[in-house]
């Protein structure tokens, strides 16, 4: 969803750019200059890529590219949605930037300087719309600045602009059913490191329509071999998530689902994007401790609806504790959790089933507990939209 586009909608205007492709022996490289009358964006300077491929019969080629103009531009975004390229269905978008809400996929962008693009100085977070409902927004609001003041990023509003914003853009959207995604960048201003040269922190968020939970049917994990991420990034939940998609494409490689990390020590961490949980043979209900993984919200929410099965005796008891692959691998059943599965069973890590190597019953009551939750728990834990 990233394109290139000037600070405020403005910066192109008015400038001119030259593009050039050439192959190079075995290498296709492309060259961009921009320069511009006006004088500010001569700091973008020339920027110049390359990547291998075959090379074509004729060398030496140059081809013209369009030069277009902002309008063009947003015609060709339009085309590439309406051509079926992305298969969500995108509601709408809050962009700080704008200062306001657009519902027309093609506009839905981001400034390519923006530093939470080209550096990952950008932190995020989600949270389910459910009948009209978020489901743990504050939860999720929480952690969302948590996650801003590990990476130094100063919100450009203070909590409860950020939340009115998140809620204003969800009932613009009419969206009743979904998943509301919503970033904190560095900013957008140059291309170095550090902020410093940055115009100001940028605010974005985006409403997907989504129309089932996930099925919490059964899926086989492997163990990663991708490095899980240094404690003090794996607490927070920035937009640095290579290890994390490396991990979930070694995995898929693998014929798995996941890839569950291990830390330092060798005990469960957590997967790429959920948390990972253990019923022992003593029916104990067990989730790795937080303190070097992200601390999930639907996980968290396992652990206090939970204690029903405690009380109805399905459970003993519910605890976090350090899992050893050994204790993991001989559990009775083991589950991932998160916003994005829910409660979902796995029968098989590595070579090794899990239980009976099917669906438990304490995977299913759970993700019941949090599916009756979304659509009828207390107050604090769904924010009523007003449309
Ligand atoms: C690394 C990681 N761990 C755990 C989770 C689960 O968190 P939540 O239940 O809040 O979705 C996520 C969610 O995206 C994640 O990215």
């Amino acid at each position: 969803m990233a394109s290139i586009q000037g600070f405020r909608g403005h910066a192109i205007v008015g400038a001119r750019s030259t593009a050039a492709i050439r192959f190079q022996g075995s290498s296709l490289r492309v060259g961009i200059a921009f320069s511009s009358v006006e004088g500010p964006l001569n700091k973008f300077g020339s920027l110049e890529c390359s990547c291998r491929m075959e090379p074509p019969q004729a060398c030496n080629s140059t081809v013209a590219l369009p030069l277009l103009s902002i309008s063009e531009v947003t015609e060709r975004l339009r085309a590439f949605h309406e051509s079926g390229a992305r298969n969500q269905d995108y509601m709408a978008m809050y962009s700080s930037i704008v200062g306001g809400v657009t519902t027309d996929p093609a506009a839905m962008v981001i400034p390519m300087d923006d530093h939470m693009v080209h550096r990952g100085h950008g932190i995020f977070d989600t949270a389910a719309i459910m009948d009209g409902h978020l489901y743990e927004l504050d939860q999720h609001l929480d952690r969302f600045l948590h996650s801003a003041s590990m990476a130094k990023i100063d919100p450009p509003f203070d909590r409860s602009t950020m939340r009115s914003i998140l809620i204003e853009t969800v009932s613009i959207s009419k969206c009743t059913h979904g998943s509301l995604r919503y970033w904190l960048s560095a900013g957008p201003g140059d291309f170095q490191l550090t902020p410093s040269g940055c115009t100001g922190l940028a605010f974005y968020a985006v409403v997907i329509r989504v129309h089932s939970l996930p099925s919490p049917s059964g899926c086989k994990v492997v163990t990663s071999t991708i490095p899980m991420k240094p404690q003090q990034f794996s607490i927070m939940k920035s937009t640095n998530y290579l290890p994390n998609v490396l991990s979930k494409m070694e995995a898929e490689e693998k014929g798995a689902y996941i890839g569950i990390w291990l830390d330092e020590e060798g005990f469960v961490a957590e997967g790429p994007n959920m948390n990972v949980a253990f019923v022992s043979k003593q029916k104990e209900l067990i989730m790795p401790n937080f303190d070097k993984i992200l601390s999930g919200c639907t996980a968290k929410r396992v652990l206090a609806l939970a204690d029903r099965l405690v009380a109805d005796g399905r459970l003993t008891g519910v605890r976090l504790g350090n899992v050893t692959v050994e204790e993991g691998k001989k559990a009775e059943e083991m589950m991932l959790i998160g916003s994005g599965v829910i409660v979902k069973p796995v029968l098989q890590w590595d070579d090794q089933l899990i239980g009976d190597g099917k669906e438990g019953p304490i995977a299913q009551a759970l993700y019941d507990l949090i599916a009756e939750d979304m659509k009828s728990g207390p107050t604090a834990v769904r924010v009523p939209v007003p449309y």
